[in-house]
């Protein structure tokens, strides 16, 4: 997003201000230089830093196999995205057999994934990244394929012994059943196997995860299911920010996967989309077709500037720090060396948008150096 040049900015001292000119919807995103202390707990060891990678749901649906699963691999691997730092192929629903076997052990699709999901997995693992499945703590997921309630230990097995490194655990088919009680019970059977597994929650924010999923899980659903479209994307991302004082490493507030590059979204309001889920400090989970995207797709999606704020070691979730009711909102963001400040029109026209120091914790009269990130 070429929006300022850092000459326009350089003097800038007790405020900053800066026209938007472009229309409509879009943010700008500057690190100020400050040094902030911060320190969080830890759960499980995992998801230092919001976990990257890529899922199959948003792009393909159902419309999985193995084919697919190693060219979406081999691209990461190679594009830039593993360089950047994306690490996770993760498989979404319908990866699965429609029922378990005779000792009630889930099994890979024979015709999707004819090798069966350890070779799979193994290829993964061979490119230097890691694979994730989709499993629901109900009776069955949302797309019908076995649930894993009654199976949790013997599932945490078969994982392990397929090598894989990312469960997400969906909320369908749970009739009363009790969210916390259940993913509870899952992490339960995760530590007894001393399983190295990120445990992605995924309850759509029912009963509210993020008060109880930092002590069993590394990220937690937040809002249902996001659309590739602006208003979806804004609703789950406006959301998800509610809850920033529950993130940190560890464990992370998850709007959902990125629908970046899929489509229904202009380029500029992907960028945005890519840099309101950094400043949430999210998981950057791409959605789309990594081998037929677009090179716009691709630099959105690996642009340093603006993972490393997502990435940034301290863990701090960004927040909203003025909003003036009609789309114009200011959100900040402590990071390691300073504070990143993204200017957010969700209006539907051009507007001049000011940031006072103070909202951002500074003082008056502090001199900073300020660096458009985009550019
Ligand atoms: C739910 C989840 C989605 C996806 C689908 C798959 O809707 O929230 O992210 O996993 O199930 O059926």
């Amino acid at each position: 997003m070429k929006i300022i040049s850092s000459n326009h900015i350089s003097s800038l001292q007790s405020q900053l201000r800066y026209s938007l000119a472009l229309w409509p919807l879009v943010c700008a995103v500057f690190l100020v230089l400050v040094a902030v202390p911060n320190a969080r707990a830890v759960n499980n060891g995992l998801a230092r830093t919001p976990p990257m990678g890529w899922n199959s749901w948003n792009h393909y649906g159902c419309g999985i196999n193995e084919t697919i699963v190693k060219q979406i691999a081999n691209t990461m691997a190679t594009n830039g995205m593993k360089a950047a730092g994306y690490e996770y192929v993760n498989l979404d629903d319908c990866w699965m057999a429609t029922s378990r076997t005779s000792s009630g052990a889930l099994i890979a699709d024979p015709t999707k994934f004819p090798d069966g999901m350890a070779a799979v997995a193994a290829y993964v693992h061979s490119l230097g990244l890691k694979i994730g499945l989709y499993e629901d703590v109900g009776t069955a997921t949302c797309q019908g394929r076995p649930g894993s309630y009654g199976h949790y230990a013997q599932d945490v097995a078969t994982y392990i012994s397929w090598g894989i490194d990312y469960i997400k655990m969906d909320w369908c088919n749970t009739s009363g059943l009790d969210p916390q009680t259940q993913y509870t019970q899952f992490e339960e059977a995760l530590t007894a196997a001393n399983a190295q597994i990120d445990f992605s929650i995924c309850d759509w924010g029912v009963n509210d995860p993020w008060l109880w999923g930092p002590s069993i899980g590394n990220s937690w659903r937040t809002t249902g299911d996001i659309g590739d479209n602006w208003t979806s994307m804004v609703n789950n991302l406006e959301s998800n920010a509610a809850h920033a004082s529950y993130a940190g490493p560890g464990g992370w507030n998850d709007p959902d996967m990125l629908e970046v590059g899929n489509g229904g979204m202009s380029a500029i309001q992907d960028q945005t989309h890519f840099a309101m889920w950094a400043m949430s400090a999210a998981p950057l989970i791409a959605g789309n077709d990594l081998v037929g995207m677009s090179s716009t797709t691709l630099a959105t999606l690996t642009n340093a500037n603006i993972i490393a704020i997502d990435q940034d070691p301290l863990g701090i979730q960004g927040t909203i720090v003025s909003d003036n009711g009609s789309g114009l909102q200011v959100w900040s963001k402590e990071v390691t060396n300073g504070i990143a400040v993204a200017l957010f029109n969700n209006s539907s026209s051009t507007s001049n948008m000011t940031v006072q120091w103070s909202g951002i914790g500074l003082s008056s009269t502090q001199s900073v150096s300020v660096t458009n990130l985009w550019s």
